[in-house]
């Protein structure tokens, strides 16, 4: 875990950003892309793979395990003829999305042990929905101290009805891949729907499993054998987060700046929010064009309030981002985080930055606006919330220094260099 530092010189309400944005792939998209090989009987190959930590994370954690991975351009290819049942300790505390990996372990080799996994402090983040599950599908589970043993009668799973009491996301993930090997029609029911599960059932039905209503609440897996992977490299979808993180910086502090490499149609919502607020935003195909006033001249944007929610909903994961943004809207919002329960600490650093914010319990924040920021020493506490950081440090006045850029190291590959490209005075100090 490297300890590097961004400096950031904001520019004090001025808009200079301008030029051209691409965004990453999908770090959400591809870690159950990776995590779906040992489901293959051949060699998979993935395009468009962000280089960032958290896949390089999951690379190591399933290099352990026994998978043979070439990483090189955004381009990655995988193989495993065998695999080990037993997660590295260490790796899986590293990240939450280690779980997702349990479903195909356990469908292919009948067995998992796993400990609790990690991530970002950001709530609770239960497994019961996981653990549950997979009992529903014939497995047995005992605790052997800090694992998980979850073992499959007779080395298969078998095909069950599962509901979910709450929606989640790799949930319903886990449990689509763990379906594909398990024999008969398993159905998921109130599944996520986010894109991200989309993009994972595309591309398993492309290797021939049989997969209905992905992106809806009710998913229906036919398990049958083992997937084949053929053709040109599979693409990870655009990160929605990352591109509606540059929509908010774009409306904040740009001038004329374009958004590229994304999928707009994942973003309606932000997009909508953004509108009604008093920015100006076109949409192309596969970019987004965010228009500021001239240099100088500050436009004052609508609050608005924000209560996160599943998708199609407001993703939580651009919860801080948009905090940031209503800092400087004129009037009060309120915000609302509905999903977990711990996301809303690093508001802290915002008022010691000289925003308007009051928390109103765990879940709710009030946000006063515009306010005038200004530089400080941060340090990032997870993945979104240190890229909202950036964000804040490139609107505010003064210099300002973030700490624990590893965290945004996470989901977001060179984020200083592309912003540098777009104007912003950022530079990453390697401790
Ligand atoms: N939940 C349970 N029991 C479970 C699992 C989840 O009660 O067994 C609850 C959680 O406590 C939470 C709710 O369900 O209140 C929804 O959480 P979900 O399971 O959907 O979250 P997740 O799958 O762990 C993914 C993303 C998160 C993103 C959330 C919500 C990945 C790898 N992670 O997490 O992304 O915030 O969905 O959209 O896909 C991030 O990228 O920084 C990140 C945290």
């Amino acid at each position: 875990m490297h300890k590097d530092s961004f400096f950031i010189r904001g520019l004090g309400g001025e808009r200079a950003l301008h030029g051209e944005i691409a965004v990453g792939g999908a770090k959400n998209a591809a870690l159950p892309l990776m995590a779906a090989l040992p489901l293959f009987e051949n060699q998979v190959a993935l395009q468009n793979v962000p280089a960032i930590e958290d896949v390089a994370r999951m690379s190591e954690l399933m290099k352990a395990l026994g998978a043979d991975i070439s990483f090189e351009g955004g381009r990655m290819t995988l193989r495993g003829d065998s695999f080990g049942t037993q997660f590295d300790r260490t790796l899986s505390k590293r990240m939450r999305a280690s779980i997702i990996l349990t479903g195909p372990i356990l469908s292919a080799s009948g067995a998992v042990r796993f400990p609790h996994p990690g991530g970002c402090v950001i709530g609770k983040r239960p497994i019961d929905l996981f653990l549950e599950s997979f009992v529903k599908m014939g497995a047995e589970i005992f605790e052997d101290g800090e694992y998980y043993v979850v073992k499959a009668r007779n080395k298969r799973l078998c095909a069950a009805e599962i509901f979910f009491r709450v929606q989640s996301v790799t949930a319903t993930e886990t449990l689509m891949l763990a379906a594909v090997l398990a024999e008969g029609k398993t159905t998921l029911k109130n599944a996520a729907m986010e894109p991200e599960i989309i993009s994972l059932a595309d591309f398993l039905i492309a290797s021939g499993a049989k997969i209905k209503g992905a992106g809806t609440p009710v998913i229906e897996i036919t398990g049958a054998g083992k997937l084949n992977f053929s053709g040109s490299p599979w693409s990870v979808i655009p990160d929605r987060i990352e591109t509606g993180s540059f929509l908010f910086l774009g409306a904040l502090a740009g001038k004329d700046l374009k958004i590229t490499n994304c999928n707009p149609t994942h973003l309606e919502i932000v997009i909508d929010e953004l509108r009604r607020s008093g920015v100006a935003i076109e949409i192309g195909e596969s970019s987004l064009k965010v228009f500021g006033a001239e240099k100088g001249v500050s436009r004052s944007f609508k609050p608005f309030d924000i209560k996160t929610h599943e998708y199609p909903g407001f993703p939580t994961d651009l919860q801080a981002p948009a905090t940031v943004f209503l800092t400087q809207a004129a009037g009060e919002a309120q915000v609302f985080e509905s999903i977990f329960e711990g996301r809303l600490h690093y508001v802290e650093d915002l008022v010691r930055m000289g925003a308007e914010i009051e928390m109103m319990d765990t879940h709710r924040v009030r946000i006063k606006g515009p306010a005038k920021l200004r530089g400080r020493e941060l340090e990032g506490p997870d993945i979104r919330a240190g890229l909202a950081y950036v964000i804040a440090a490139i609107i505010a006045e003064g210099e300002s220094a973030i700490s624990n850029v590893y965290f945004i190291d996470r989901g977001y590959e060179r984020v200083e260099e592309r912003l540098r490209k777009i104007g912003a005075d950022i530079i990453r100090t390697t401790n």
